[in-house]
């Protein structure tokens, strides 16, 4: 029995994908409803960067993880021209695009940049900034499973071909 290099991208891929985007669901779904509910406005944001602070790391583990087997199997089965073929291919960009939106924000703007104005920003107005973090996080969720469920379809011959 033999495990090729290609199903085993594959296989950490898909286990890379499942540990980020299911904490991405938990955060969305679970944590941040409890802060909202067990902290007054202005204690929820530090509660909650306090327990989310373990899961940041996961997150950006498996961003690397994510991105280099899938950077692997492109390579492997030289698929680059999927970029540039039909829309059947969306979930290609989609992937890519996410990971790129996840990486900028993890590596960059959330430890250089957003931490410190969201700090600032909930001296003034903490409601405010709960919400907007509570939004982001559910658009970012939506955007995952989108492309989880376009990404399993279309590796499968699901958009027509
Ligand atoms: C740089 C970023 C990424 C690259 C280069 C990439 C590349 C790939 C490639 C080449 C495949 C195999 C396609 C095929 O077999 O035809 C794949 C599958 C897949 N990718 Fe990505 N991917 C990336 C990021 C992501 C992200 C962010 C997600 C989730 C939100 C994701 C979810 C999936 C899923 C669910 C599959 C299908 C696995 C299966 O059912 O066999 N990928 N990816």
């Amino acid at each position: 029995m033999e495990l090729n290099d290609f199903a085993l991208a594959r296989a950490i891929h898909v286990l890379a994908v499942l540990l980020w985007i299911g904490g991405v669901a938990f955060v969305t779904t679970t944590l941040l409803p409890a802060c909202r509910a067990l902290a007054e406005p202005d204690q929820r944001i530090a509660l909650f960067e306090t327990l989310e602070h373990r899961f940041a790391w996961q997150a950006r583990i498996t961003t690397v993880a994510a991105g280099a087997s899938g950077f692997w199997m492109a390579h492997r089965l030289d698929l680059w021209w999927r970029f540039a073929a039909g829309a059947e291919w969306w979930w290609m960009h989609t992937m890519v695009g996410l990971w790129g939106v996840f990486t900028l924000m993890l590596f960059v703007l959330e430890p250089f940049v957003l931490r410190r104005w969201f700090a600032e920003q909930a001296q003034r107005d903490p409601e405010r900034v709960f919400a907007r973090i509570e939004r982001m996080h559910r658009v970012l969720l939506a955007l995952s499973l989108a492309t989880v469920a376009g990404a399993v379809a279309g590796s499968h011959g699901g958009w027509g071909f």
